[in-house]
């Protein structure tokens, strides 16, 4: 599959607006002007384009959803907070386009007519936020963004937000109160955000990823979009990997493409005389897959047949000289960190659980330990207020199934057995 969302991306040297038209770019808008806004909203369900900040709901659906009706003023918001470890697509697409960004919300944001587009951008990326905040004023400088675009006789403001840098943030009801100036604690669901979300006004959340689809699907059609996809899957879809294999990297392929060519193939596979212990698939909050899953194809409803989720497509590589425990708490270390404070379940529970894995991973556990984890997590995930702590749990518990055999060792032998393994240099 040739390159569509990565095609005019330079890693550090951003093309301006010039260098980007010269390519086609904004070509989208005539093309979104010329069509009524549901026709755009038909177009994109019809391609079966599902989001990739990690649930993959249907964009075309969400959308219908909020509703032609819907009062105004109308926001669109476009998700840039990527703090998901493992995850680094976003910030391939902020640091590298930022003008094929906001053709991409130009366009969103006319099917949704919202007259408003905040981009909040994770707070570790300020140079891409500033760098993408100076191609919306050469943009407004254009006539693209601004009232009357391109003589449509639509308006739209943009801005970006830069984070103050928190995984929560990334959750749209909390980023909705970053925004806002509150403290980023997630809010109720209901109503809905697509009802009442920035001041009270209707809200729809997506992906950068999910909406940098949108341009090159509004000019070659959904029948060409889905085609893109292979196994059932639709378009193209990037891919994070990172661990144990040769050339970790970002990937630009067919979504559905196996994971088994993913890891061996694109990112080189493991080391000499290594092999698959595991792989996370889809970013720190989704369960592990074993090496007898390598032939599922990498899209949404076949990895969670496979008991996980593709979520961002970020895959994490463990060989057969990682250690899982360890891999486990770093992640839950990283859930502890993050937990944002709001409810006690989440604050308290999750550095309990990494302090219940600490022990374990050093070979001073339990073995009642491991019934523990399983236990406090199920009342954690049940009793929080977000799906924060949900989304924590997962990976803990896959581990505790997936490699059970290792926990067991760490509690019988009280020592991790990896550290022979990494000391003697294997
Ligand atoms: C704790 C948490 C963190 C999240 N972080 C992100 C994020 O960094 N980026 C993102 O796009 N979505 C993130 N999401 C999902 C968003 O809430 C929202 O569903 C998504 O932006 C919708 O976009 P999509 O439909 O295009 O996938 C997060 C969700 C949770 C529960």
């Amino acid at each position: 599959m040739e390159a569509v969302l990565t095609r005019h991306i330079e890693a550090n040297a951003p093309l301006d607006l010039e260098a980007y038209r010269s390519l086609g770019g904004y070509r989208s808008l005539d093309a979104a002007f010329a069509r009524k806004p549901e026709e755009i909203i038909e177009i994109v369900e019809a391609a079966n384009l599902r989001g990739r900040g990690g649930a993959g709901f249907s964009c075309g659906l969400k959308w219908r959803l909020r509703g032609a009706d819907a009062p105004r003023p109308r926001y669109l918001v476009c998700n840039i907070d990527e703090s998901e470890p493992g995850t680094f697509k976003d910030r391939y697409l902020l640091y590298g386009g930022p003008h094929q960004i906001i053709e991409a919300v130009i366009v969103s944001a006319y099917a949704l007519q919202a007259e408003k587009a905040v981009i909040f951008v994770r707070g570790e990326y300020g140079k891409g936020g500033h760098g993408l905040h100076r191609a919306i004023k050469e943009a407004e400088m254009a006539g693209l963004v601004g009232s009357n675009i391109c003589g449509s006789g639509f308006d739209l403001q943009m801005e970006v937000h830069i984070s103050g840098g928190r995984y929560i943030c990334g959750e749209e009801t909390a980023m909705l109160n970053a925004i806002e100036g509150w403290r980023p604690n997630p809010r109720h669901k209901i109503p809905r955000p697509s009802v009442k979300g920035l001041w009270q006004h209707p809200t729809t959340t997506n992906n950068v990823e999910t909406l940098v689809n949108v341009p090159h699907i509004l000019l070659n059609g959904s029948d060409w979009f889905r085609a893109l996809g292979i196994n059932g899957g639709c378009g193209p879809k990037l891919f994070c990997v990172s661990g144990m294999v040769h050339h970790p990297g970002l990937f630009e392929l067919p979504c559905g493409t196996p994971a088994r060519e993913l890891i061996f193939e694109h990112a080189g596979g493991l080391a000499e005389g290594r092999t698959l212990l595991g792989f996370i698939p889809g970013g720190a909050s989704t369960a592990f897959l074993l090496p007898e899953h390598l032939d599922v194809p990498m899209d949404f409803d076949p990895v969670a047949k496979a008991g996980s989720r593709l979520g961002t497509a970020s895959v994490i590589v463990l060989d057969d000289t990682t250690c899982p425990v360890r891999v486990t708490l770093n992640l839950m270390r990283f859930f502890a960190r993050e937990s944002c404070g709001f409810c006690t379940p989440c604050r308290d529970g999750i550095p309990y659980l990494a302090q219940i894995l600490a022990t374990i991973a050093s070979g001073e556990g339990r073995a009642e330990d491991l019934v523990l984890l399983e236990e406090l997590s199920g009342i954690i995930a049940l009793q929080s207020f977000c799906a924060f702590a949900p989304g924590a749990i997962i990976p803990l518990i896959s581990s505790l199934h997936c490699f059970h055999d290792h926990y067991e060792s760490h509690i019988d032998t009280g020592r991790c057995p990896f550290d022979a393994v990494n000391k003697s240099g294997a």
